[in-house]
């Protein structure tokens, strides 16, 4: 079992992280020369660098911590079924971006099922259902947008959750996988270097601690991009957090993968013979009571009565303005430097998508996928989020600070930090980095500790 309690306190750590073994890699000690390098080991940086590898290119991966940190508290869904996506994307850039969206996911999902053909990682194919408890006219928009597209969904009116659902959106034939033994059998076959983090770009060079790395072409895959200039990501993302309970011993196996879109909606997938409930999802920074898995842990008890917990953990999401990730060119003032992030939810999919399109713009290929998931995209719709929205929270940020007893202020850009009580670190409101108790960065964009500012 992974329940373990430390103190009384249970030790967060996912299921993925208590069942694989991580290989290690030695940090960068020399000067260097690359064509590529990726920052970041998570999932999009170990694909990216992957992708250029396998289209020839000399590359290489700095990390600053160890593999896998983002990765490691995922739900692992590998699908093409991304909530009201698609009815979401139709509304504002048209059908043939939403069509375009679902092309450049299918693409992943293909190269998923042929990687995973070789890597022994619990790859399984499964259904994906999007369902409401209550009657859901956007529900029924979704469905109807991908019929119209084309795609092989499924109406349904019942599901095998164990409550009942008004109707579902069914995705058949998807998968979900253990991410972490896929991310380090990838990771392997690279050429990797952990405890190596970057203290400055310019333009091709890149200062680490004990070296300096130049690079033809840089890709950001660190979750959060840290620099602030050019790109200007401060503007048009936060982050969210989000929480998993692990139940053991489930008797009956719940097959398929679920995501509810109410309110209070649920996520479910099974991983031998545990059940994974994800939800109680908030921005960071703005939930300072707790009580979040105590949400969870009501709805176990009462949809598995008798449940007992295996692990609980949580994950931190970059949420872009429209819901689609920024995977393209840094910025404008940066040819060679180029960005994945903000996949939202759905980072698995997100980071193949992301890795197949910089590896095609970075050799020079065409990707016809990769103009709607541009960062310079300018036809972002005021009501799909906005970026004054973003501002407000920032300023709020700057001013606010009441939660914690002696304001502390964020590393990045100076806002006001609150206290989570639940997880025991400082989150910032603005755009989402978390320090420890101690002060060091455990999530960015901050780059620097808080004794240390
Ligand atoms: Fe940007 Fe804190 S994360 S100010």
């Amino acid at each position: 079992s992974h329940t373990v309690r430390d103190r009384g306190r249970f030790i967060l750590s996912s299921i993925w992280t208590e069942t694989a073994r991580p290989p290690h890699f030695a940090a960068l000690e020399k000067d260097c020369k690359t064509d590529g390098l990726v920052i970041g080991g998570g999932m999009a940086g170990c694909l990216c660098a992957y992708q250029l590898v396998q289209r020839g290119m000399d590359c290489m991966l700095v990390e600053a911590d160890r593999i896998g940190g983002t990765t490691k508290n995922t739900t692992a869904k590998l699908t093409m079924q991304h909530g009201l996506i698609y009815r979401d994307i139709a509304r504002h850039f048209g059908r043939e971006s939403a069509l375009l969206y679902w092309q450049a996911h299918a693409a992943a999902l293909r190269e998923f099922a042929r990687l995973c053909a070789r890597i022994d990682c619990d790859y399984q194919p499964q259904d994906s259902d999007v369902y409401s408890r209550r009657e859901s006219p956007a529900l029924e928009e979704e469905f109807r947008t991908l019929e119209r597209m084309g795609a092989p969904v499924i109406w349904k009116d019942h599901t095998a959750l164990p409550f009942p659902a008004q109707a579902a959106v069914c995705w058949p034939d998807q998968a979900m996988f253990h991410p972490l033994k896929f991310l380090h059998h990838i990771a392997k076959e690279l050429k990797v270097y952990e405890k190596s983090r970057v203290l400055h770009v310019d333009e091709h060079t890149l200062t680490l601690e004990n070296g300096i790395v130049k690079a033809e072409n840089i890709v950001f895959a660190t979750h959060y991009p840290f620099v602030n200039v050019p790109g200007y990501y401060f503007l048009k993302m936060h982050q969210e957090r989000s929480y998993v309970l692990a139940l053991a011993d489930m008797e009956r196996e719940l097959r398929g993968m679920y995501l509810g879109i109410d309110t209070d909606g649920l996520s479910f997938r099974n991983w031998k013979g545990h059940l994974l409930i994800g939800g109680a999802g908030h921005r960071t920074g703005e939930k300072t009571t707790g009580g979040q898995y105590q949400k969870l842990w009501h709805a176990a008890q009462k949809y598995f009565p008798g449940c007992r917990e295996s692990a609980r953990w949580s994950a931190q999401d970059c949420m872009t303005l429209d819901q689609i990730p920024y995977i393209g060119r840094y910025g404008h003032t940066r040819k060679n430097w180029y960005v994945a992030t903000g996949f939202g939810k759905w980072g698995m999919t997100g980071s193949m998508t992301a890795a197949m399109i910089l590896s095609d713009i970075i050799s020079g290929r065409d990707n016809p996928d990769a103009e709607i998931f541009s960062p310079q995209r300018r036809n972002i719709p005021q009501e799909a989020g906005s970026a004054a929205n973003e501002i407000g929270h920032a300023i709020r940020g700057l001013v606010g600070g009441k939660e914690v007893q002696k304001p502390v202020r964020c590393t990045h850009l100076g806002c006001h930090l609150t206290w989570n009580p639940e997880e025991q670190v400082y989150e910032c409101p603005c755009h989402g980095s978390r320090f420890d108790e101690e002060g060091r960065v455990i999530d960015g964009p901050a780059q620097k500790d808080l004794s240390t500012s």
